[in-house]
């Protein structure tokens, strides 16, 4: 159990990210396929904290449905901030949503790659220290944008300066506020009464906090954070994509140390919560996301998008696939060009090939599709062989209905097959049939017209047509 069990985290979400210039809240920018406050939740929650209040308020109702879509939302709590009015002013927004914790673990929500080993050696900081309050900086290259941490001679805390804020020299101080503190709540809103909002933003600043524990002779202790992700605000495009090519390479890199082939790592897209066997092979292009569960030797070739998808061992996708939301047994083989859409479910070696669409379709093991179908609301028995061309006619414009065919059924290339029907154990349904009623078992189905040929017929047209011309 480490420190911040007894703590509740405040996650500031509620600002309108002017400097993004979107339409979309800053917080549900993502990252990783993932909306940045959801990140910072996340980290929050694998610390092992009590308790979060998420403050929202510039479109609260979609921030926290992102939350809500993305986040076991146990613990977690909103608190309103109706108008922007600072850092600061939205932890006094949640003052009555905290009531009754001691400590509070305040986080921004726009810092997607903190790291839930940060935040405990934040409390460790914290607990090791006289002060009620700890707060995570760093030193970086380049700090524009920042809030600058000025100390005295001797090292201590004094002060934090905004950039607009900052004189010249205090501009040139690399030291920078990273927006991770862990303060005692009573000595926090304290402080937070004791703001104004005299200064370039006419905002209440939350590192008020930083001078008030100056004044009363307790400077903050701090946390050093290497440059990098973990303390990478983004208020910009440029920095959201800065982020996400850091977090991205990241994830690759847990991948590949984990036994996984990734030859281009630097066009491959994996999500956080992807799971992926030894000795697979993700080639060039691919991107894997969401719930998405990859075998070991399964081999994901150029281009591949799989999303939400089960997939066992052995598997092989090959080139330009989309999955989503499929369930694929050990063995086997989709694509290239095969858009497996949700509900599809191939047990083990069943082979679906070139430009081939299912959906809510089961296709049981060894049975095959290898090229040119829709296969939608269907079953297709043990060892049955769809033939080219071939199309489920499962909707008539109002309503779905299910095709079922049996185990070792033989579908002649270019059928339709009209649902609801069913074909049985065996059957054999011939090239270009239109099934409309059920086969049974073990028999023939073919509905064509009786082919006529007539003898000499492409000599006499082009006799007419010389006629003509
Ligand atoms: C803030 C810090 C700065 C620090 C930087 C780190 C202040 C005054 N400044 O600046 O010292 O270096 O973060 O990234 O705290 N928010 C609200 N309500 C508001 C304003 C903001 O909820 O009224 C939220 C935003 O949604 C965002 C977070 O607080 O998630 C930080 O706000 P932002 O405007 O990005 O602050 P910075 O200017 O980056
Ligand atoms: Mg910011």
């Amino acid at each position: 159990m480490n420190g911040l069990h007894n703590s509740t985290a405040v996650i500031l979400a509620a600002g309108l990210g002017t400097r993004m210039r979107s339409d979309l809240a800053k917080v549900r920018h993502k990252v990783l396929d993932l909306p940045l406050v959801v990140h910072v939740i996340r980290a929050a929650q694998k610390a092992g904290v009590g308790r979060i209040v998420v403050v929202v308020g510039h479109q609260a109702d979609s921030v926290k449905a992102d939350i809500h879509a993305h986040c076991p939302v146990g613990n977690i709590e909103f608190a309103l901030q109706a108008s922007p009015n600072g850092t600061g002013h939205a932890v006094l927004m949640a003052k009555e949503a905290t009531a009754g914790a001691e400590k509070l673990l305040i986080l921004n929500g726009d810092v997607p790659g903190i790291e839930a080993d940060t935040l405990e050696a934040l409390a460790m900081v914290h607990e090791h220290s006289a002060s009620p309050l700890a707060l995570a900086t760093a030193e970086i290259t380049n700090p524009t944008g920042y809030g600058r941490m000025v100390r005295s001679e001797n090292g201590d805390l004094l002060d934090i300066v905004e950039e607009k804020d900052a004189t010249e020299d205090q501009r040139g101080i690399h030291e920078v506020n990273v927006g991770l503190y862990l303060v005692d709540r009573e000595f926090l809103y304290e402080a937070l009464a004791d703001a104004t909002p005299a200064n370039a933003q006419g905002e209440i600043y939350l590192t008020h906090v930083v001078p008030f524990a100056t004044a009363r002779g307790t400077n903050g202790e701090t946390l050093l954070l290497e440059e990098g992700p973990e303390m990478w605000g983004i208020n910009t495009r440029v920095e959201l994509a800065r982020v996400e090519s850091e977090m991205r390479r990241a994830v690759i890199h847990r991948h590949q140390s984990q036994g996984v082939t990734i030859p281009f790592p630097e066009t491959v897209e994996i999500g956080p919560d992807v799971v992926i066997g030894r000795d697979t092979l993700i080639r060039r292009g691919c991107r894997l996301q969401g719930q998405t569960r990859l075998g070991s030797h399964c081999t994901v070739d150029e281009g591949a998008v799989v999303l939400h998808s089960q997939v066992g061992d052995g598997a092989h996708i090959k080139p330009y696939c989309m999955l989503d939301s499929a369930c694929l047994g050990d063995g086997v083989a989709v694509g290239p060009f095969a858009h497996l859409r949700p509900g599809t479910r191939l047990d083990d070696n069943v082979k679906v090939g070139n430009f081939v669409e299912t959906k809510k379709a089961h296709l049981k093991a060894g049975a095959k599709a290898s090229h040119l179908s829709y296969l939608g609301d269907c079953e297709v028995g043990e060892a049955s062989n769809i033939g080219a061309g071939t199309i489920t006619c499962n909707y008539d414009g109002v309503n779905k209905f299910k095709t079922t065919l049996g185990k070792e059924v033989f579908i002649g290339s270019d059928t339709q097959l009209v649902a609801p029907v069913e074909v049985g154990d065996g059957a054999f349904v011939a090239a270009g049939t239109t099934v409309t009623s059920n086969v049974p078992a073990g028999a023939l189905a073919i509905s064509r017209a009786d082919q006529r040929n007539i003898e000499g017929w492409v000599k006499r047209k082009k006799a007419r047509q010389q006629k003509k011309s």
